[in-house]
């Protein structure tokens, strides 16, 4: 899966654009707002940014589809709610723009199956049961190329989870480029760039510190939920599993003080965990929390923990139950998201089209 061309690389003739999607595959959780949303917000100062809530991904696995229009809605409420502003920047929901599915099937057939076989989140996925598995579920990460690529975008921001697909894309983008572009032509798709979103803010489950917070975890009480109001978040902090220890010192912290290295991690799980969530919802670094915290027991740090975490989330858990009241806005929000994106995606596609050798309508 070497790069075979390298003209299109340097993206100089594409203008920065972001793309980053969120499965409305269940209820968002404060991981998913530390580890991707608040830097969505961010990114919107320095590039245009396109966000989407990505139905035709979710329905790779069997979703209840009253529920799914729910939280594909629920998602739409907490870009808005965590300050994704929808005039600055596109929010809309994959389904509305045909181009994804168009572009997806294009790329299925310019990767390999190799390629695909070695997806590791599949692997994980299907476990033993890849028979019974949809086709999509295989399919998906050339269905995530396309959801870059129809918008040309440069950098997307991913967690550490989904950096394999963004390899996938850039191979399929320069596959593209290499079968359909010719050797000295610029390339159609950039090769774009991961900003990759860094380990502190890895967000772990609140009941095992080795398993990462998930909306599809049995257990309620594993994550907090962006619309749990503040008993909730109360009682799920005070329950969070700890060890029997006391808050360690600097001294458990590598050389790596940005992080935890891997040593406090893989030895007091639950208290990086819990120390890790502070650091971010402070958007402190972790040695200074770490430091301010050395020695105290975890009853004391809990009850900061949860002033902190209702301080910063508890207004956007507000302002999600306010908006999801109000279909009709948040409706209204991804119509004139879809619009818009249609606009970018439509272009592109048929440029693909058009290269592939298909005939015009
Ligand atoms: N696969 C991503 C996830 O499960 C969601 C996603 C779909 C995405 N398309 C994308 C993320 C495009 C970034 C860019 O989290």
């Amino acid at each position: 899966m070497s790069q075979t061309k390298t003209t299109a690389s340097a993206n100089t003739e594409f203008p920065n654009r972001v793309f980053s999607g969120v499965q409305p595959s269940g209820a968002m959780t404060l991981g998913n707002y530390l580890g991707a949303i608040r830097n969505f917000v961010r990114l919107q100062d320095e590039m245009d940014c396109i966000y989407c809530v990505v139905d035709l991904h979710a329905v790779t696995v069997w979703q209840d589809p009253a529920e799914l229009a729910n939280q594909t809605r629920e998602i739409t409420a907490a870009y808005l709610a965590s300050g994704i502003d929808p005039k600055r920047s596109i929010i809309f929901n994959q389904s509305m723009v045909s181009a994804h599915a168009e572009l997806g099937w294009l790329f299925s057939c310019v990767a390999r199956m190799g390629w695909m076989s070695r997806m590791t989140q599949f692997k994980d996925k299907a476990g033993k049961n890849r028979e019974q598995v949809s086709l999509g579920l295989f399919a998906y990460p050339a269905l995530m190329a396309a959801d870059i690529l129809a918008y040309q975008a440069t950098h997307v921001p991913v967690g550490d989870d989904q950096k394999q697909h963004l390899e996938l894309t850039r191979d399929i983008a320069t596959k593209f480029n290499y079968d359909f572009c010719g050797e000295d032509q610029p390339g159609y798709f950039p090769i774009t760039e991961p900003i990759i979103q860094g380990a502190a803010t890895r967000v772990m489950s609140l009941r095992d510190g080795t398993k990462k917070m998930s909306k599809s975890d049995a257990s309620d009480m594993s994550r907090i939920n962006l619309t749990d109001d503040a008993d909730a978040i109360a009682l799920k902090i005070r329950k969070a599993k700890t060890d029997p220890l006391e808050l360690p010192g600097l001294e458990a912290l590598s050389e790596d003080q940005q992080g935890f290295g891997d040593a406090l991690r893989a030895e007091r799980p639950e208290a990086a965990n819990l120390l890790g969530i502070y650091a971010a919802l402070s958007s402190r670094p972790i040695a200074d929390v770490v430091g301010e915290k050395a020695g105290q027991p975890f009853a004391a740090f809990k009850k900061d923990l949860t002033e902190l975490a209702l301080a910063e989330i508890g207004p956007i858990g507000a302002e999600m139950q306010r908006l999801m009241n109000d279909k009709a806005a948040v409706d209204a929000v991804l119509a004139d998201g879809a619009e818009r994106a249609r606009a970018i995606a439509e272009p592109i596609l048929r440029g693909a089209y058009d290269r592939v050798g298909f005939l015009k309508p």
